[in-house]
């Protein structure tokens, strides 16, 4: 492997890791206050009306629960089971790592059966400690930390779990033990596509599964299942959407849904909405790689 292709997928790891300064902007952003200038037409003041609930209930969302916005599969299914998969990996484990864990609600649940040791990692100030509350009953320890430089030892862990959370393979491969396995679930590049043309400052995060596959291997890594898949689904209403893409504000710099972005969502709503509700292409991948 050529250095320099070593050093462009390091660059790219970290341009993603300036993720968490935008993220951090998120709260309490003044230009969510702000409508369109003049808010001159009837419709766009509709709009700002109705989705500014959205927006305000976006501001003050802490952990990793979204079901309340979640949408509906429509069509086939992902041909994985993600939390399935996991608990597998958890009966046979001693020592697990879950990177990025969000408010711990997800590794809280993976965990219900599981008599292992376990860590997980958070790198939001505002989550860490929620996910500390939500995993202390099950003796799992919280450690504030950002996921692409884990404080942890080498060989520490024989299972790494990441669902939707960024990673270094080097660093994954640096704290799995000998024999462990590292299993991880990323949103794919073709996620929510259809919204590029509307609203062209969206992401994009690049070939992550290549990035991620070819990481593995040059650390010495044997990739046993790497897979992609994109389907369909069908949020409730232009509002969900909004709320996620709050939510998660390294996806579209400076979203500003009541402001400079309204026009360009009011189009989405008008072109994308179907009798199932506002249908998007929903991307997913899967790595599961073991240290020899
Ligand atoms: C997509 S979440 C996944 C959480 C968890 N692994 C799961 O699957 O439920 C990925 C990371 O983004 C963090 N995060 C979410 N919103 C954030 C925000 N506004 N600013 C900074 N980090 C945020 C979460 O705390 C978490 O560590």
């Amino acid at each position: 492997m050529h250095a320099s292709e070593k050093d462009d997928d390091r660059a790219n790891f970290h341009r993603e890791a300036k993720r968490d300064d935008e993220k951090e902007l998120y709260r309490g952003d003044w230009r969510f206050d702000q409508t369109m200038p003049g808010a001159a037409r009837e419709a766009d003041s509709e709009s700002v009306d109705r989705l500014r609930p959205y927006v305000e209930r976006a501001r003050t969302f802490v952990g990793w629960n979204l079901e309340r916005v979640s949408p509906k599969r429509i069509g086939p299914g992902l041909p994985w089971d993600y939390k399935r998969r996991a608990k597998k990996l958890l009966a046979r484990a001693s020592y697990t790592l879950d990177v990025g864990t969000g408010g711990g609600e997800l590794f809280a649940e993976l965990c219900d059966a599981y008599r292992g040791r376990a860590v997980a990692s958070e790198p939001w100030a505002v989550n860490a400690p929620i996910a500390k509350r939500a995993l202390s009953d099950l003796r799992i320890e919280v450690v504030r930390a950002h996921s692409l430089r884990l404080p942890f030892q080498d060989d520490a862990f024989d299972l790494v779990l990441d669902r939707h959370e960024e990673m270094d393979p080097d660093e994954i491969h640096r704290v799995l033990a000998p024999g462990g396995t590292v299993y991880t679930q990323q949103i794919g590049r073709n996620e929510w596509n259809e919204l590029r043309p509307f609203l062209p400052r969206m992401q994009d995060f690049g070939p992550l599964l290549d990035r991620y596959v070819r990481g593995f291997r040059r650390a010495g890594m044997i990739v046993a299942r790497a897979e992609t898949r994109d389907i369909r689904v069908a949020y409730r209403g232009l509002g969900e959407l909004v709320y996620l893409l709050c939510v998660s504000p390294w996806t579209i710099p400076d979203f500003n849904p009541l402001g400079r972005d309204l026009a360009p969502l009011r189009r989405v709503e008008e072109r994308l909405t179907t009798p199932d509700g506002l249908a998007l292409t929903e991307s997913r991948f899967i790595i599961e790689a073991r240290k020899p």
